[in-house]
């Protein structure tokens, strides 16, 4: 199988699976215990929680709070903040759902909520900050899309909120950038960011939410008060010693992933374009290098998947987060893309594992089966 599917999950770096073997045999131990079984762990994760804030270029480890994924970081970087200030939320259309649903919870408690709308080029505009409600608590605004990969003026947007609503924090989903873009705080502006380690390398059901520190918050999860009161539960040690692993890697592998995945996506499309007349949702100046979100006129998108899937290539449609479904996109519908295009769009995003070989084996079956079905 070709795995073009990277921006729903990765495959583990061995990097990850040598981090996490210790602490799925005998360093077991709860980090909150008082014995040195705990301690071990204690330490694990202390050392983990040290090196993810260096990574990130955080103040501190304590600004650091680990997660059971993406999805709670964003639940708990959008509901924390506003819950604790009280206010408005407003995010852009194109967010995932884990950040639109959490808006939507807010506006069910009777928060006010607004959704930023994006360009014909899937970008939020910076100066929609100013005509933001004056009692929105936090904006969010992802780094990059995980259907499009088109990227996000985060800092421009984060300067702006600023100046129009100076008690608002901001918030940014950062899942998909991390692999292939540098993720630094203090370049971003952001108040809170989001990490999934599972899009990394890293094992799934982890993640961590970056918070500045003196930012108000209200836990979503209740109960034993680990994470200084803002995460309740048990901790993965051993998942958190795998994110951390994979973020390590990542980081260090960023240049070379660059180079390698930049290559493998040139020659796939280069192929789809002239052979298919295939033509990219987004400018290449504003995406990520990994991803490849292209309509491919004449062809319904689900036929081409089912057919790619028996003939040895993995893609997908729209979000993977929708559990398989290929409904209509909330992205492309953002970007005020038609029905009959987004029928008719892919989504191929190549990884730490991709090669430009087997994106040239990729392109070759693609072409063949799209072939077939016109
Ligand atoms: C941009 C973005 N945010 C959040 C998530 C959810 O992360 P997780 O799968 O770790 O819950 C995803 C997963 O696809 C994503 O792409």
């Amino acid at each position: 199988m070709i795995y073009l599917d990277h921006a729903a999950t990765t495959p583990m770096r061995p990097e990850a699976r040598d981090a996490m073997t210790p602490f799925l045999g005998d360093g077991f131990g709860n980090p909150s215990g008082v014995h040195a079984v705990s301690r071990r762990a204690k330490n694990a994760l202390e050392g983990a929680r040290e090196r993810a804030a260096e990574l990130l270029g955080a103040a501190g480890p304590l600004e650091i709070v680990f997660t059971g994924g993406g999805t709670e970081s964003d639940n708990l970087g959008i509901a924390g903040p506003v819950l604790a200030r009280g206010g408005g939320v407003a995010v852009s259309a194109i967010e995932h759902e884990a950040v639109l649903e959490t808006a939507g919870f807010l506006a069910r408690l009777g928060h006010g909520r607004t959704v930023i709308g994006v360009g014909a080029d899937g970008r939020v505009d910076p100066a929609e900050a100013a005509s933001l409600p004056g009692d929105t608590a936090l904006v969010s605004v992802m780094a990059a899309n995980n259907e499009t990969g088109i990227r996000q003026p985060v800092a421009a947007v984060a300067a702006a909120v600023r100046r129009a609503i100076p008690g608002a924090v901001v918030h940014t989903d950062a899942v998909q950038e991390m692999v292939s873009e540098p993720v630094w705080i203090p370049d971003l502006g952001v108040d809170l960011l989001t990490i999934a380690s599972h899009k990394l390398g890293g094992p799934k059901g982890v993640g961590l939410l970056w918070i500045r520190e003196g930012v108000a918050l209200e836990p979503v999860l209740h109960g034993g008060g680990q994470e200084m009161g803002r995460r309740s539960g048990t901790h993965d040690v051993a998942g958190i010693a795998g994110m951390v692993a994979a973020m390590e890697s990542a980081v260090a592998d960023r240049e070379r992933f660059r180079e390698r995945v930049g290559e493998a996506r040139e020659r796939f499309e280069a192929r789809l374009w002239s052979e298919l007349g295939a033509t990219a949702t987004a400018s290449a100046g504003h995406r990520l290098v990994q991803h490849s979100h292209l309509h491919v006129p004449g062809v319904a998108a689900d036929s081409l998947l089912i057919r790619l899937d028996a003939a040895g290539v993995a893609a997908a449609a729209g979000s993977a987060c929708r559990s398989g479904a290929i409904g209509r996109s909330h992205v492309l519908a953002a970007m005020h893309i038609g029905e009959e295009q987004a029928r008719s769009s892919l989504r191929f995003t190549f990884g730490w594992t991709s090669t430009p070989e087997e994106a040239d084996a990729a392109a070759r079956i693609v072409v063949e089966q799209a072939e077939a079905l016109r």
